[in-house]
């Protein structure tokens, strides 16, 4: 088999975001457009002699996709690649086996909860051989090669048959097809009271798992209903298709609206729960109690020893800055370190490798712990039915007493989509500008205490990151954030990040938008979305 140099040249654009290069399908398929990107991480991290684990979430384009990537590898020398089955790894599995094999990284296709299909979303990520997605600073070392790029490697050769578990040889490198699962599933037995769980199920414990036509399915009936014993039936949308079955594959109250109506409605499971695209993101919610990410991390937090693989306790808890600091109450209350990183899991790596955090969480429904260097959706799931298990009580009255503890941090986060590019840069800016004047100013009955574009410098490495997001601070505790997605691939999203504190014991069960109301109204004022973007009312509201 012959490796082919093939001239290119720069694509422009080909800059990873938040999680990985992230365009649509047809740019991906588009002539060397995936081609120059997997030779510029190459270029970057090496592939000879190396070993590389890699699978996406099966959306379309990720069986060609794969292909090519192993072609690339085989083509640039590297000695090994642990695929799994079919092309299919969840990205917490993903995770897991390049730790487990101790691999010198991973190539992750997907584009998480974007929807997929010939004309939705696709996208490449490398992570390193922490498991954890590339930092910053190899990012951008990609993105400068992809400017600089003048050929790329390619073994000629046939497909390899992902189809099938076993042993391939592509030129002279050795590819390694796996199950995708059964790694994964060992992991989670050793992190939670299988036991516990199971028995609760067979005491009637009714649960409902929406893995949206995306990659947690073959998961989740393998761990919830083969190991666990939860009825047949559990897990809906299990079967992972090429374009999720025309689903947002995003666990939001919004996008898995199915779910939300059956744990609201007459007979509600006493458990549901949903998944992503590429099953690092989870929503919990119960018998008619909707669980906010940012009240999940801190639940999970407070409870996390009840199961066993955390039983020692927690070292730390680390959220995104934009998330509430519900998590930091429990953090303060365990005397346990915290931590407020930019959004996006790679800011957590450093902690976890550090041993300084245990558990971390974003808003964006995203959950995890040191177990892997990935938020992990079925991970969190499985660490709520350990708590439900032990606690033997509804999710509803698990979030009361958590509130009536602690307080309740009113949260929701407001999506404006598709805006036009130059507009919400535009609108940002202005809104940085006016930052030195805010403090002491009073909108909406408010009084502003302190204003700042996000920055932060990673106490691990010292590593600096800036302009990661404006914060309006209130002087009683309430708080505006507003950033601009870093992952759409449609314009621009503005996100708007609300939050409001109640001690209680009064006033912990309002709905959380009209408990926001003023902090909504003097947002909407402070940044002037509406004169910017001709925009009031939100596109997705979670
Ligand atoms: C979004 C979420 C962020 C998450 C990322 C990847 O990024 O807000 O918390 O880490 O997806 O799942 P954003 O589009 O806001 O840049
Ligand atoms: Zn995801």
């Amino acid at each position: 088999m012959t490796v082919h140099t093939i001239q290119t040249q720069p694509i422009a654009g080909q800059k990873p975001g938040t999680s990985g290069l992230r365009k649509k399908t047809p740019v991906f398929m588009g002539r060397h457009y995936l081609e120059n990107f997997v030779q510029a991480i190459f270029d970057v991290v090496g592939a000879e002699g190396k070993t590389f684990v890699l699978g996406g979430d099966g959306r379309y384009f990720n069986d060609r996709a794969a292909q090519v990537i192993l072609r690339m590898a085989a083509a640039n020398g590297a000695a090994r690649v642990i695929v799994g089955q079919g092309a299919i790894l969840s990205t917490p599995a993903a995770s897991h086996l390049i730790r487990l094999n101790k691999t010198d990284g991973g190539i992750i296709m997907s584009a998480s909860h974007n929807p997929g299909g010939p004309h939705e979303d696709f996208g490449v990520k490398f992570n390193m051989s922490n498991g954890g997605p590339a930092p910053e600073g190899v990012t951008e070392a990609m993105f400068q090669r992809t400017t600089e790029i003048t050929e790329y490697k390619m073994l000629d050769a046939h497909d390899v048959d992902l189809g099938a578990v076993g042993r391939h040889h592509l030129g002279g490198m050795i590819v390694d097809v796996v199950d995708p699962v059964s790694d994964y599933a060992a992991l989670m037995e050793t992190l939670f009271d299988f036991p516990a769980i199971a028995a609760m199920f067979k005491g009637g414990f009714r649960m409902r798992m929406d893995s949206m036509c995306a990659v947690t399915g073959p998961y989740a009936v393998e761990i919830l209903e083969n190991r666990l014993g939860a009825a047949t039936g559990t897990c809906v949308n299990a079967t992972p298709l090429p374009d999720f079955g025309g689903m947002h594959p995003d666990p939001n109250p919004t996008w898995a609206k199915a779910l939300m109506d059956e744990m609201f409605g007459a007979d509600a499971p006493d458990f549901g729960a949903a998944s992503d695209g590429d099953g690092d993101r989870n929503m919990v919610v119960g018998a008619g109690a909707y669980v906010s990410p940012s009240d999940s991390l801190a639940v999970l937090a407070a409870n996390a020893h009840l199961a066993p693989g955390y039983a020692r306790g927690l070292a730390g808890v680390a959220r995104s800055m934009p998330t509430s600091a519900a998590a930091d109450r429990v953090a303060d209350a365990l005397g346990i370190g915290k931590y407020e990183t930019p959004t996006g899991w790679k800011f957590f790596g450093n902690l976890l490798d550090a041993g300084r955090a245990t558990l971390c969480g974003e808003e964006s429904f995203g959950t995890g712990s040191d177990h892997v260097r990935e938020k992990d959706g079925l991970w969190a799931v499985l660490l709520w039915l350990n708590i439900l298990a032990v606690r033997k009580q509804s999710v509803a009255t698990i979030l009361a007493e958590h509130w009536a503890k602690f307080g309740r941090n009113y949260y929701s986060r407001h999506d404006f989509e598709a805006i036009a590019s130059d507009k919400a840069d535009a609108m940002m800016a202005a809104l940085r500008a006016s930052l030195p004047a805010l403090a002491g100013r009073v909108v909406e009955g408010l009084t502003i205490s302190a204003a700042d574009d996000f920055a932060y410098t990673d106490p691990v490495d010292g590593s600096v990151s800036q302009k990661q997001g404006v914060r309006i601070l209130f002087e009683d505790g309430s708080r505006i954030v507003l950033r601009l997605s870093g992952t759409g691939t449609d314009g621009a999203t503005l996100r708007l990040y609300l939050e409001r504190y109640a001690a209680g014991p009064e006033g912990l069960d309002r709905d959380p938008q009209e408990a926001l109301a003023p902090v909504i109204r003097a947002a909407h004022v402070l940044a002037g979305i509406e004169g910017y973007t001709g925009r009031v009312t939100p596109d997705v509201i979670t």
